[in-house]
């Protein structure tokens, strides 16, 4: 899909013309960054002439950094080489003139090429040499029950792997009362108590046969069927589990149980990102700044936390900024109430994945899209400089040489 954004209803509509149905129009740059807060597919955007060059510039270059696969095309009435310079140098994919259809497809058409290539360089990006895996590890906790862990979890699975386009496990580690699988509406035939008996000599093939899919690029590892299986795996198997699984897909959510047992460190030593959670309560709220307080104590950076307010539109009478004063720490996502998520959950299908529009939803793909993805590529992807250069080259001369 192409956005694209002229304030001139004219020529907003001949630019649509001219790039067919598959663009949509926006009236102003505003309704544009609303649109691709929400369009995680949009990969293209063409700015009219009537678009002033300082917004123009402004959006290339934070999308450069925000979101490098998303390509800004700027249509100008007349080409000059200065506006060539400086588009260039904020990273502007092309600038054709505002008469030239033929430029104006063909430079739509290599910024949905490039997108293309640009994801499926990312998504074979090559294994690190440490060791470490090709996977990001997120896992999602709270010290106090019921604030939405395993609601986040599974719904930020299914965010992530898009309907297949990345591979994406979810492992239950509240091994005593998960109900992953009861969420997802799954009926497993091994859970993670069957790897207690592979410990010794556990790889990734015995691993992957204990899994239970889901949906396209969504499988999970449940818990156990039985509470009291718990004590028998042994926390250093959880590690192992979870390094298999980080070689094994693009992305692994862990879901929690309410308490820092040696199963959630051992979780945490492998994560690349902590989602933590909480609710506008006083009791949540107290625990998580415990729980910040532990982490700290742990000595486990910062950069890696991310704090999810759930239900932050419940009118429970505390203001953000008072969270975010008491927390000292920036509120990452907001994820609202609504009695659709419950509801959803007895349906046995995420809200992700059964109303991917509903604000819920929108929340979770956001903050899988800005605070996961961009935080994966932006750790394991050396190839988005060169990327970028490449981009670049590409950038047409059409100035007049009159
Ligand atoms: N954003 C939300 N709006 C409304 N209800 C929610 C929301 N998030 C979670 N819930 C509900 O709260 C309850 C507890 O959520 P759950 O994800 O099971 O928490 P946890 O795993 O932390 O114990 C569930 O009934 C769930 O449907
Ligand atoms: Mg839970």
């Amino acid at each position: 899909m192409t956005a694209i954004v002229d304030l001139d209803a004219g020529t907003a509509l001949e630019l649509h013309d001219a790039l067919g149905p598959d663009s949509v129009v926006l009236p102003s740059m505003e309704a544009l960054r609303r649109h691709l807060d929400i369009q995680f597919a949009e990969d293209a955007v063409v700015l009219g002439p009537t678009v002033d060059l300082v917004s123009a510039l402004a959006l290339a270059e934070s999308m450069r950094v925000s979101r490098p696969s998303l390509g800004v095309i700027l249509v100008r009435r007349y080409v000059d080489t200065t506006v060539l310079a400086d588009a260039m140098r904020v990273g502007v994919f092309e600038v054709v003139e505002e008469r030239d259809v033929a430029a104006l497809t063909a430079a739509v058409g290599r910024s949905h090429d490039l997108a293309r290539a640009l994801r499926e360089t990312v998504v074979q990006a090559p294994e690190p040499e440490d060791g470490a895996g090709r996977g990001t590890l997120i896992t999602v906790f709270s010290a106090k029950g019921g604030c939405g862990k395993t609601t986040l979890a599974t719904n930020l699975a299914a965010a992530l792997a898009d309907g297949g386009r990345r591979e994406v496990c979810l492992v239950d580690l509240d091994l005593a009362f998960g109900d992953v699988a009861i969420a997802l509406q799954l009926f497993p035939a091994h859970t993670i108590a069957d790897a207690v008996p592979l410990a010794a000599s556990l790889d990734a093939q015995a691993l992957l046969s204990l899994l239970t899919p889901h949906s396209p690029g969504f499988t999970t590892l449940v818990a156990p069927i039985e509470p009291g299986s718990a004590d028998a795996i042994p926390a250093s198997l959880v590690s192992t589990i979870l390094a298999l699984l980080k070689k094994q897909f693009d992305y692994v959510v862990v879901d929690t149980p309410p308490a820092f047992d040696d199963h959630v460190l051992a979780a945490f030593d492998q994560s690349d990102i902590v989602a933590l959670l909480a609710t506008l309560d006083i009791p949540a709220l107290k625990n998580l700044k415990l729980t910040l307080e532990t982490l700290d104590l742990l000595n486990y950076p910062r950069e890696r936390w991310r704090i999810v307010l759930n239900r932050s539109d419940s009118k429970v009478g505390l203001a953000l900024s008072e969270v975010e004063k008491t927390l000292k720490v920036p509120i990452a996502v907001q994820v609202p109430s609504s009695r659709d998520v419950p509801a959803s959950v007895n349906r046995g299908v995420p809200i992700m994945l059964d109303d991917p529009r509903h604000p819920v939803s929108q929340a979770i793909k956001a903050f899988a899209e800005r605070q996961i993805v961009a935080h994966a590529v932006a750790a394991g992807s050396h190839a988005l400089p060169e990327m970028r250069a490449d981009r670049r080259g590409l950038l047409r001369r059409k100035a007049r040489t009159t």
